[in-house]
């Protein structure tokens, strides 16, 4: 087992949220499959397993990622320097509804605050151009989008109402082009700009 995987079953073990096996190898083969990814941001580290892993894909990738937990931050820090990958890592410890910058990015990976993807998609709008891809995880939020008898829970039942409404909009939404992977992992949708 190499040692990303390694640190992917020890965070599993700890109930650290990563991304589902299945989701990330996808997002994985789409890179790999697209020479043109090179700069990326990630909303949502963890503790940078899925910014490791997207910056193993090709040695001209960089990756800003952020987040908004200390104690993941740190973690994070840590796991990017053992991977010998802070310099082409860089993570902030930041909501990512307050990080600007003039940068502009190929792929952005949204995987922080489910309720948010909205406004993170409009905030960082501005940091992209027509042919940048924004990759959006959890959109099925364990079945309980489409199944809202699967939970008795409050706020996950206003989370999932919210990524319900947010999966619909995108997809009648001119300015993208849509796939959505329903079957992918907790629910992938890829829009790529097109306007
Ligand atoms: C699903 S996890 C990310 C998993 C990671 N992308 C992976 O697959 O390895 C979501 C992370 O987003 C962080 N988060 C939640 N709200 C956030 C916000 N507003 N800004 C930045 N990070 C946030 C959480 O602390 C959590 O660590």
């Amino acid at each position: 087992m190499d040692k990303l995987e390694e640190l992917t079953q020890e965070a599993r073990r700890e109930h650290v949220p990563v991304m589902m096996d299945d989701g990330m190898t996808f997002l994985l083969e789409y890179i790999r499959d697209h020479p043109g990814v090179m700069k990326i941001l990630e909303c949502g580290t963890a503790v940078g397993l899925s910014a490791m892993k997207m910056a193993s894909v090709r040695e001209n990738i960089t990756i800003d990622t952020l987040e908004v937990d200390p104690d993941m931050y740190q973690q994070a820090v840590a796991n990017i320097q053992e991977a010998e990958l802070s310099d082409r890592v860089f993570v902030h410890l930041t909501d990512a509804a307050l990080f600007t910058t003039e940068k502009y990015y190929d792929l952005f990976f949204i995987d922080a605050a489910k309720s948010q993807y909205r406004m993170y998609l409009e905030h960082f709008w501005k940091n992209s151009y027509v042919g940048s891809v924004f990759v959006f995880d959890n959109l099925n939020f364990h079945g309980i989008v489409d199944h809202p008898e699967y939970s008795e829970n409050r706020s996950t039942l206003q989370m999932t109402r919210k990524i319900k409404k947010f999966r619909d909009a995108i997809q009648s939404d001119d300015r993208f082009e849509v796939a959505w992977h329903p079957e992918v992992g907790d629910g992938v949708l890829l829009a790529k700009r097109i306007r």
